[in-house]
């Protein structure tokens, strides 16, 4: 209904778009809520960019110069508290795919579920097929007492002292083989396991998935970005050690990865271990990947995403953010964390749009929760500059331990 009421306005941007063929070649479609607008059009630099603007009741989409990315994200992100703010959409080449897709991000996109129990702001997602019933009390401490930060430490140690993992440098290139090769030698003596340096053809960063084939065809997807950005001089060359955002996240994955195969655990689900391509400017290798497995109809029961996990926060250790999530799995995650971790103080928060990894998983109708360090009012005040070191965080991974434990109650309890 309220999309019809904005038509007038989209056939105008339309006209004007023809205008602009010139530069479809080095133009990308980015979407963003109505704050993000705000802040793109009264900005003076980044107002120029926006070569077309289509306003959605909810969402908007402009058009950008591609190799202006870097000034876009350097405003959205420092007026954000959090990460991300935008989606890019690549693969958006003219004006009717643009229309077409200012309408879907605007109304859900999967078959609508009405079951009782789904929480209302859940009914657009795919039916749960996850039992979250908690019965593992047997496994998981012994598990959780198995969670070593000296193995995290070294994986932080290492990502954070590449000059960067920018998704356009090559150091960026480097850690992600690097993330390859660490996660296939801990796999290297089991048979059910695969190893992929998944390519992304807009930029060299690849993204890592490693599969661990279960006796179901269904997926839980554990990920985290490997990429890290510097937003206040956005370049191949800046400083961007990105130690808690997100080398550390990297160091949870890892440390799940390993217990897994310390304890020669074969899942029953197919589990996977994402190490995300260029979530710091506009979530682009999970958006692109969610698409391609909502595509092949993969039936993904869940996703966690791990991304900022070792600062603490003075209030809260963990922020469950509320929005762009399955609140279905976030009450999973909340029960795991009353009876696995009953010390840990959290809180329920919004991160705002396309805030990590896990939105992309959510816009294709998937089960996906994000549990992070700290509030936004109280984040991680070195995040995306060049001071994101180990140093800050007292060269320990006791924070991030935390979401290992809860990764792991998440892996043990919903496989
Ligand atoms: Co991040």
């Amino acid at each position: 209904m309220k999309l019809r009421a904005v038509k007038p306005l989209l056939i105008i941007t339309v006209i004007a778009l023809g205008f602009f063929n010139a530069y479809a070649t080095t133009s990308n479609w980015i979407s963003f809520d109505q704050t993000t607008w705000q802040q793109l059009s009264s900005n003076s630099k980044t107002s120029q960019l926006i070569r077309s603007h289509l306003k959605g009741p909810k969402l908007h989409l402009a058009q950008v110069d591609r190799r202006q990315l870097n000034l876009l994200t350097e405003v959205i992100q420092q007026e954000r508290e959090r990460c991300g703010g935008f989606v890019l959409h690549s693969k958006v080449s003219n004006k009717k795919s643009a229309t077409g897709l200012l309408e879907k991000l605007n109304k859900p996109t999967t078959p609508q579920v009405r079951k009782p129990q789904v929480h209302k702001r859940d009914k657009y997602l795919r039916k749960v097929d996850a039992d979250y019933t908690i019965n593992q009390q047997a496994v998981v401490p012994k598990w959780m007492e198995q969670v070593s930060t000296d193995r995290m430490d070294k994986t932080v140690l290492h990502l954070s002292s590449y000059k960067t993992r920018y998704y356009k440098a090559p150091e960026g290139v480097e850690a992600m083989k690097w993330i390859a090769q660490q996660w296939g030698k801990l796999t290297a003596k089991r048979t059910d396991t695969k190893i992929e340096l998944y390519d992304h053809k807009d930029y060299p960063q690849p993204s890592v998935i490693l599969t661990i084939k279960g006796s179901l065809d269904s997926v839980i997807i554990l990920g985290g970005h490997g990429d890290s950005i510097n937003t206040d001089d956005e370049g191949i060359h800046s400083h961007a050690p990105g130690a808690d955002d997100n080398a550390a996240g990297i160091a949870v994955l890892t440390e799940i990865l390993q217990l897994i195969v310390n304890n020669n655990y074969r899942p029953r689900h197919t589990i996977q271990f994402i190490a995300y391509a260029a979530e710091e400017v506009g979530i682009q290798g999970s958006y692109h990947l969610a698409k391609v497995y909502a595509k092949r109809r993969t039936n993904v029961i869940g996703v966690i995403q791990f991304d900022g996990v070792n600062y603490k926060g003075p209030s809260y250790d963990i922020t469950l953010v509320k929005d762009y999530t399955s609140q279905q799995q976030n009450d999973f995650l909340a029960s795991l964390l009353t009876t696995y971790q009953p010390d840990i103080k959290w809180r329920y928060e919004l991160c705002g749009y396309g805030c990590s990894d896990h939105a992309a998983w959510n816009y294709n109708g998937y089960h996906a929760s994000y549990p992070v360090e700290s509030t936004a009012a109280e984040q991680n005040p070195y995040s995306h500059t060049a001071e994101d070191t180990f140093d800050k965080s007292g060269y320990t991974t006791d924070h991030a331990a935390i979401f290992a434990k809860l990764g792991v109650a998440y892996l043990l309890e919903l496989d």
